[in-house]
């Protein structure tokens, strides 16, 4: 189990052994503890103040040209290990074997807790922003350790052990942050599913991973709506046959019926010890999975490992946004994607801060909740996604400007390119031009952020991701794989290292790991995205060129949802596209087939059937995907070998008909005269 027994004689300045000395009394011990405590040592980061700055440039070209001291010496800093590493990466990108800190021994629960106990244990760690405003809860670390500690006692009682996958189905609450780091406490890989998926979606994910237990809550709460979550999840049990245990945490307090596999959280949790032991895990063992849609089939367990993936979202944190202790974090945003568990959970606690977690909508109860919030809870650092900065900025600049708003010093965005509009909204009228803005471009699969200005950068474009992150080479690449030098290129985007933050791999499917990220151009991870590099070298991110839609910043397959359309008995075919919605970003459009027998343009029976897909959507991927626009039609456009022109579907969509180019090579032209007209119709 783990002790705080650490650590190095001397640095790892080359890749290789280390010395070890093992500590010999407990007040060595103590003060090795102390002396390896991240913040206690903070103050000797050579730490760059523009991003743009020679600084910048040199701790750059530094993770670059030797990536192993650059991350060796990151390692040592900010990472509690109860065994050093042995050797700092080693990485083979074509097979997708990609290792950081080999022989290293840590637990990611003592690094973000135990670690700040002797430091911090009265600083707040988590600040509860519940639905409804003003009922703020505040969690110091000391409490943060004695509720985690609690909690990894109950799961071990209730039967989870090492290398299990527990699924997390919670709202964004403190509960949610105990549980995943009861999980890494016990070395279980926890796999949180965002509390806006169906029992369908839901059962698929822990189907997948093979959950052993669920995590939820009796009810959840949500612009003062409530959320049946115990309810979806016993739906979802009943077609999971590896779950062994539910346990209920409490939200709202109303009762909920409790079956034979069902445990009261709260009263396990009341009559459990306040310490727990805390598993050895190696750096490579997985700390979490998290689900995310790709262009073909079924949703993919992407997989982070323990050490590399903390040293990312702690060093990407701090250095990104400037994070400083004392400072109020908020992610504005829900923790069942990438960005909570990184930005909400990881970087911050890792980093000893404090993080806001925001249970409500940016309307509930008025379009001045943000502001409301940063003033009460004196927010320094916020970040939130493009969709919901437009949804406010369309509200008028009252909203912002009835509250104090001067705590804040960096502001973030996130999961979708930022239109200038917007961009310049955030900087002048919400940050008055006195915050830095970072527009981060990432993914799932990457861990943390990868292209982003650093806070205080004075190099930026309003719209342009910028430039990348220590040790990431952004390359631009053009169909054939070719690497487009130089300034003022287009291509789409690959990424020609693999730093510590990297996805491992798709949990159980590493051939599809393989295909889906490492194979399309041999050599790089292929992130799915276009990207330019401009004249001045800045990157901008022109989205994504496979096909996969981004609606507020939530990531949905087309395959995935085309398979449940298909699945209408009605339904012969169908094809889904992005169309442009300006506060989404994009909107679902769907293009229908119906059997043969069915009538098409009988306006009745075909708005039953539209009605009747979109119900079908919310049920079973979650109301988020549910498509705006549905046409039906008695053919979509094809090309000779039977290949469905989504290229053309785009344009009609769009509602750029004259744009729609040379169709006399279909095999069926006359259909697109006819999805114009229904298309047309809905103007
Ligand atoms: O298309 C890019 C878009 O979101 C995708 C990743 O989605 P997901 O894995 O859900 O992670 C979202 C949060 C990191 C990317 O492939 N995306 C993300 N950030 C940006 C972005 N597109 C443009 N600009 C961004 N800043």
């Amino acid at each position: 189990m783990f002790s705080m027994r650490v650590l190095w004689s001397r640095l790892p300045s080359v890749t290789g052994a280390l010395t070890v000395r093992p500590p010999s009394s407990l007040a060595r011990i103590a003060q090795r503890v102390s002396a390896t405590t991240f913040h206690s040592r903070d103050t000797s980061i050579d730490y760059p103040d523009a991003g743009g700055s020679p600084e910048y440039k040199s701790m750059y070209q530094r993770s670059i040209d030797d990536p192993d001291t650059f991350w060796g010496l990151a390692a040592k800093k900010h990472l509690l290990w109860e065994r050093p590493y042995d050797i700092t990466s080693s990485v083979f990108l074509e097979e997708g074997f990609i290792s950081w800190f080999h022989g290293g021994k840590l637990n990611a629960s003592v690094n973000c807790v135990d670690k700040h106990i002797k430091l911090r244990a009265n600083a707040t760690a988590l600040i509860w922003e519940k639905d409804e405003p003003g009922q703020e809860e505040r969690i110091t670390y000391h409490m943060l350790l004695s509720k985690v500690c609690r909690m990894a006692n109950t799961l071990r009682r209730a039967g989870v052990r090492k290398y299990d996958v527990v699924t997390l189905y919670m709202p964004t609450m403190p509960e949610a942050v105990y549980a995943m780091l009861a999980c890494a406490r016990l070395g279980a890989t926890h796999s949180v599913v965002f509390a806006g998926f169906s029992a369908d979606g839901l059962a698929a994910r822990i189907n997948s991973s093979n959950s052993t237990h669920v995590i939820t809550v009796d009810e959840g709460v949500r612009a003062g709506k409530i959320l049946p979550m115990k309810k979806t999840v016993d739906e979802a049990v009943a077609k999971c046959p590896s779950i062994k245990q539910v346990l209920v945490c409490k939200r709202t307090g109303n009762p909920v019926p409790m079956g034979p596999i069902d445990l009261d959280m709260n009263l396990e949790m009341k009559n459990s010890r306040p310490y727990s032991t805390a598993e050895v895990m190696s750096s490579e063992d997985l700390l979490f999975l998290l689900y995310t849609s790709g262009s073909t089939g079924a949703p993919k367990g992407i997989a982070h490992s323990t050490a590399g993936y903390l040293l990312y979202a702690s060093m990407t944190h701090k250095y990104v946004f400037d994070y400083k202790e004392g400072d109020v974090f908020a992610f504005f945003g829900d923790l069942g994607w990438i960005t909570g568990h990184s930005y909400g959970v990881y970087g911050p606690l890792m980093n000893g801060g404090t993080s806001v977690l925001f249970e409500s909508t940016p309307a509930y109860p008025d379009y001045g909740r943000f502001w409301e919030t940063v003033e009460r809870l004196k927010i320094n650092q916020l970040y939130t996604s493009p969709t919901a900065i437009r949804l406010l900025l369309q509200q008028g600049d009252e909203w912002v400007n009835k509250y104090d708003l001067s705590s804040l010093k960096t502001l973030g965005s996130v999961g979708e390119a930022i239109n200038p509009e917007a961009y310049n909204w955030y900087r002048d009228v919400v940050g008055k031009g006195r915050c830095s803005i970072v527009d981060t471009w990432w993914q799932t699969e990457t861990g943390g952020i990868m292209i982003s200005p650093l806070a205080h950068d004075k190099d930026t474009k309003a719209g342009a991701a910028t430039r990348p992150f220590f040790g990431v080479i952004p390359s631009i690449l053009d169909p054939n794989g070719n690497e487009l030098e130089g300034n003022d290129v287009e291509g789409v985007l690959a990424i020609k290292t693999a730093g510590p933050g990297m996805a491992r791999t798709i949990y159980r499917q590493h051939e599809r790991f393989l295909e889906t990220y490492l194979k399309p151009f041999p050599g790089y991870f292929y992130t799915g995205d276009g990207a330019k590099r401009d004249k001045d070298g800045h990157i901008w991110i022109t989205g994504r060129v496979d096909d996969v839609l981004n609606v507020s910043g939530h990531r949905i397959g087309t395959a995935e949802l085309e398979a449940e359309i298909n699945s209408h008995p009605l339904v012969a075919e169908s094809a889904v596209v992005g169309r442009h919605d300006d506060i989404k970003g994009q909107s679902v459009f769907a293009y229908v087939t119906l059997m043969q027998g069915t009538k098409h343009n009988d306006p009745a029976a075909e708005a039953d059937i539209v009605t009747d897909l979109k119900k079908r959507i919310s049920a079973k991927i979650g109301g988020f995907a549910r498509p705006d626009n549905v046409i039906c039609n008695n053919d979509l456009p094809k090309t000779n070998s039977g290949k469905i022109m989504r290229r053309i579907l785009r344009k009609v969509a769009a509602g750029e008909y004259t744009e729609i180019g040379d169709i006399s090579t279909l095999n069926n032209p006359d259909c697109v005269a006819n999805l114009i007209e229904k298309r047309k119709k809905m103007d």
